[in-house]
């Protein structure tokens, strides 16, 4: 494994990050294709063995028990100062807008939830999964700051948002000394680039690390038009994302696979090896030991130029899929 700083931070992180969406108990969550805890352990613990120290879940994930699986795993395989462990909270509800609960005791109330489910005194990273429109980006900003400053939570990080979102949480944060988001957590992989557009440069400029989530599409970069799985099949939510431009992704994903077998390693490796060129971490689901295994192989896996130019030539821009699309949905700036 290889290890990198990210972004500006203290913390060195495993070139490839666990995301442990996939983990939880399937019948209390919003995925029917979740693995149990005995088998979240077992692709932790392989993960741990393979070197990976970075960990990535959320509050949401299967009502907290992917959270869960992961503090106790970590807990019986690893030394606590030797992980790096990402969460995220959501936006308010609807029910904590009408009680008059501001932002800030809404992030305190989530970071509390988060550690009791992890049974963990901090988290590393703790994320904005979503911009939340519905609450001042003040009362978000300050709210971070203030966990950062009890010890709950070392670094913060935002996901599923536009570059000028981040670039003006970060210079508000930055003008009155508070903490500033030192991640962003987007969608990116082979056959969703809009990322390159603005967040990539801007990224790059201030050092913010890039540690973006479905870097294997959802398993779609990993697998053959032959093959399927519990997820392929359960998974709408993937589904929408992806099977409106499933046509023309079909032919990048196809030269995936002509790369791998041309150079005799897995679908994974290859598409993981051309984010790895672009990206500080990924975040990479898995629902078998083989997938984490993969995706560790990837590290070491070099792509000529030639092969990444082809597996970019075919890319046309896509329209935002999932949270960014509703994202994009909203008015710039809108506090309601
Ligand atoms: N911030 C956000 O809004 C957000 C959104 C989504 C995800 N995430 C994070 O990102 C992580 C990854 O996202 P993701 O699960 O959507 O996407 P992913 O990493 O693109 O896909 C993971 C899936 O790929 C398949 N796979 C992996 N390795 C494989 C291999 N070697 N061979 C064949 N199939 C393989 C598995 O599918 P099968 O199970 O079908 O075999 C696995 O479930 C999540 O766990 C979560 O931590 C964050």
């Amino acid at each position: 494994m290889k290890y990198t700083k990210l972004g500006n931070s203290e913390l060195s992180v495993s070139r490839i990050c666990m995301g442990c969406m996939g983990f939880g108990n399937a019948a209390t969550g919003q995925h029917s294709w979740t693995v149990d805890e005995a088998q979240s352990r077992e692709i932790i613990k392989r993960g741990l063995e393979l070197g990976i120290n970075f960990f990535d879940t959320a509050i949401v994930y299967q009502n907290g028990t992917s959270e869960q699986f992961l503090g106790r795993a970590l807990r019986d395989f690893a030394k606590r100062d030797e992980v790096v462990v990402a969460t995220k909270f959501t936006p308010r509800t609807q029910e904590e807008i009408d009680d008059g609960i501001p932002g800030q005791q809404h992030i305190e109330n989530y970071i509390n939830q988060s550690l009791k489910n992890l049974n963990m005194e901090y988290v590393d990273l703790y994320i904005y999964h979503m911009w939340d429109y519905h609450t001042p980006m003040e009362e978000i900003m300050e709210g971070l700051h203030n966990i950062v400053k009890a010890g709950k939570a070392r670094y913060i990080g935002i996901s599923n948002c536009f570059a000028w979102q981040l670039a003006k949480a970060n210079f508000y944060a930055r003008e009155r000394h508070l903490t500033e988001f030192g991640s962003i957590q987007g969608h990116y992989n082979l056959i969703a680039r809009e990322e390159e557009r603005e967040m990539a440069p801007f990224c790059r400029d201030q050092n913010i690390a890039m540690t973006p989530y479905s870097a294997l599409a959802g398993g779609r970069l990993s697998k053959r038009p032959c093959e399927t799985s519990k997820r392929l099949v359960e998974d709408s939510y993937a589904k929408f994302k992806y099977d409106s431009t499933a046509e023309a992704d079909g032919k990048i994903i196809a030269r995936v696979a002509e790369i791998a077998d041309k150079r005799g390693v897995s679908m994974t490796e290859v598409a993981l090896a051309w984010l790895l060129t672009k990206v500080t971490a990924p975040v990479v689901g898995a629902t078998k030991i083989s997938h984490v295994e993969g995706a560790a192989r990837a590290v070491d896996f070099a792509l000529t130029d030639n092969e990444i130019n082809y597996l970019e030539e075919l890319y046309v821009p896509h329209a935002l899929v999932g949270v960014m699309a509703q994202n994009g949905k909203q008015k710039a700036g809108n506090v309601v």
